[in-house]
């Protein structure tokens, strides 16, 4: 049975579907193999071509917050476009949508609350990361530039969280919006023209429920999606920090 199971295996392996996609059919023995796989693998190509082994270390990158934080955004993009199915950008149906959602919709709460909570965790993953880049000093040269890319998706995740908040249309997500808004308005010069745009009115109704859900479901995922291929990009070209411990670090 398993020696039938493993010929099924190496079949596989070596079909020209599996090559396609993984170009190579087992796994790399040499080091200029193991290189010549990140070149031409797109699922790995996006990591370091080498990654230094005490970087590895769970106490090093504390427990790898970036990687958690990525795998939060991608739940997050899964259970925001069941959400889109359901939920009805109006003021006077948005409310009810999630209710809806929540009460009537097959896996409804599931996939709401799943959602909920990976925001929350996204927001903490984020910044204990940004923490942790901090106090080990990898922000550092050559990676100050990837510090300014992470200090943008920092701010695009305290956006999600800010424009997620306002969706359900309910007492605080309504109340949050009108605090932010009459902030935003207090400005001096600029205020009544940053409430308009963030409005599309002088008044929290239609208008701004719409814009803030469209950057919602659109722009804020775009740019998200853009900066932290950019940001895995940078990684791959500086390489990853080698911790202060070391003595490869201490050579600098
Ligand atoms: C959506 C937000 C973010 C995601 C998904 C993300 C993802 C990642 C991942 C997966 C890594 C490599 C693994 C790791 O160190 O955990 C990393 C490294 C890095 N990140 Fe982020 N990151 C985000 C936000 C930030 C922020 C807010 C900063 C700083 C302001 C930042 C700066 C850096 C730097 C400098 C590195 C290289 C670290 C090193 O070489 O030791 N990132 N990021």
């Amino acid at each position: 049975m398993m020696d039938k199971l493993l010929l099924v295996l190496q079949g596989i392996r070596r079909s020209r579907v599996w090559l396609s996609i993984f170009r190579r059919e087992g796994l790399p023995q040499t080091e200029a193999d193991r290189l010549a796989m990140n070149r031409r693998n797109f699922f790995v190509h996006i990591l370091p071509a080498k990654i230094y082994k005490e970087s590895a270390r769970l106490s090093y990158n504390w427990l790898w917050m970036g990687v958690i934080a990525t795998w939060l955004f991608v739940i997050l993009l899964l259970t925001g476009v069941f959400l889109m199915f359901y939920y009805v950008p109006s003021a006077e149906r948005a409310y009810d949508s999630v209710r809806e959602i929540v009460n009537a919709v097959p896996l409804g709460r599931f996939m709401r609350n799943m959602h909920k909570w990976a925001a929350e965790l996204m927001v903490f993953a984020v910044f204990f990361h940004m923490l942790r880049v901090f106090f080990t000093g990898s922000y550092q040269n050559p990676r100050e530039f990837n510090w300014v890319i992470g200090v943008l998706l920092l701010v695009i995740t305290v956006l999600f969280a800010f424009s997620g908040y306002i969706l359900p249309w309910d007492q605080l997500g309504y109340y949050a919006a009108k605090i932010a808004s009459n902030i935003a308005a207090g400005v001096p010069l600029v205020g009544p023209y940053v409430q308009q745009i963030l409005l599309g009115g002088t008044d929290l109704w239609q208008p701004a429920l719409l814009r803030w859900y469209v950057i919602h479901v659109f722009v804020l995922p775009m740019a998200m999606i853009f900066l932290v291929a950019f940001h895995f990009w940078r990684i791959r070209k500086d390489e990853y920090s080698k911790p202060y411990w070391t003595e490869e670090r201490k050579r600098r």
